[in-house]
């Protein structure tokens, strides 16, 4: 089933409307989105997750949880959104080699796709810890304070209840990055009132007067808006 709730006639990676409405050249944008090139690896978890609706992270918005992980030393990493493991693969392969991975969803099939490909990249079994479940009913139940990055990716309505979370998750310094923040291109434009649209702007609008954080909105793929949790 997609859970993702994608409006009916929009798909994700509309590269060259997205570029045309920020002012960008289209080629300008397809370079920085694919300056990071994908391996077959993610190719093949890309193609599973289109199979099945549960619509990865795109090439650039992948490349910046890669970077991400990697500055921060990332040993313990959440992801709320497990797919068919698109975003996981791409940090996982930023955080430390001991790392760990928590990612929930509330599909199983979803996540048992997810393992393929954890697989097939090579990536062993000791290194993620996959909870089949509702987001707000397994977030609750992680350790305050003990983690380096919470990635979210999940039901776009349920954002801010997972910013929440992730504040309470996140050890000084530590980093939450939020998918699909400009929501194919709705979320700045104020005559889109849909319920996904309207909690993604809102919670925007929150970080950005939130003294907890230090934000950045990233314009890669969907948007990715990141905040550092202040010491
Ligand atoms: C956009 S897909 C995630 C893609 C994945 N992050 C990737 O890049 O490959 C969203 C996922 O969130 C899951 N999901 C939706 N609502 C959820 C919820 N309330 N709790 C947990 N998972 C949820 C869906 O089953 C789906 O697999």
């Amino acid at each position: 089933m997609n859970r993702d709730e994608s409006p009916p006639t929009q798909a994700q990676g509309l590269t060259k409307e997205v570029a045309i409405s920020t002012g960008m050249k289209p080629a300008t944008w397809s370079y920085a989105e694919t300056f990071i090139v994908e391996d077959d690896v993610l190719s093949r978890a890309r193609a599973r997750g289109a199979e099945v609706g549960a619509m990865p992270i795109g090439q650039g918005g992948g490349a910046a949880l890669r970077f991400l992980a990697a500055v921060l030393g990332a040993k313990t990493v959440v992801e709320i959104g497990t797919g068919c493991g698109v975003s996981g693969i791409w940090l996982l392969r930023g955080m430390r080699p001991d790392g760990t991975l928590t990612s929930v969803d509330i599909e199983a099939e979803h996540q048992r796709l997810a393992r393929e490909s954890f697989a097939e990249a090579g990536i062993t079994s000791q290194r993620t810890r996959l909870i089949l479940g509702h987001a707000l009913d397994v977030l609750p139940r992680l350790t305050d304070g003990a983690y380096d990055l919470v990635f979210c990716d999940g039901d776009k309505k349920e954002y801010p209840d997972y910013y929440e979370e992730a504040l309470r998750l996140l050890r000084p310094g530590g980093v939450v990055a939020i998918d699909n923040t400009l929501w194919h291109d709705r979320v700045p434009d104020p005559a889109q009132r849909d319920p996904q649209t309207v909690a993604i702007r809102e919670l925007g609008k929150r970080i950005q007067d939130d003294d907890r954080v230090m934000p950045v909105l990233l314009p890669v793929g969907d948007g990715l808006l990141c905040a550092a949790k202040r010491g």
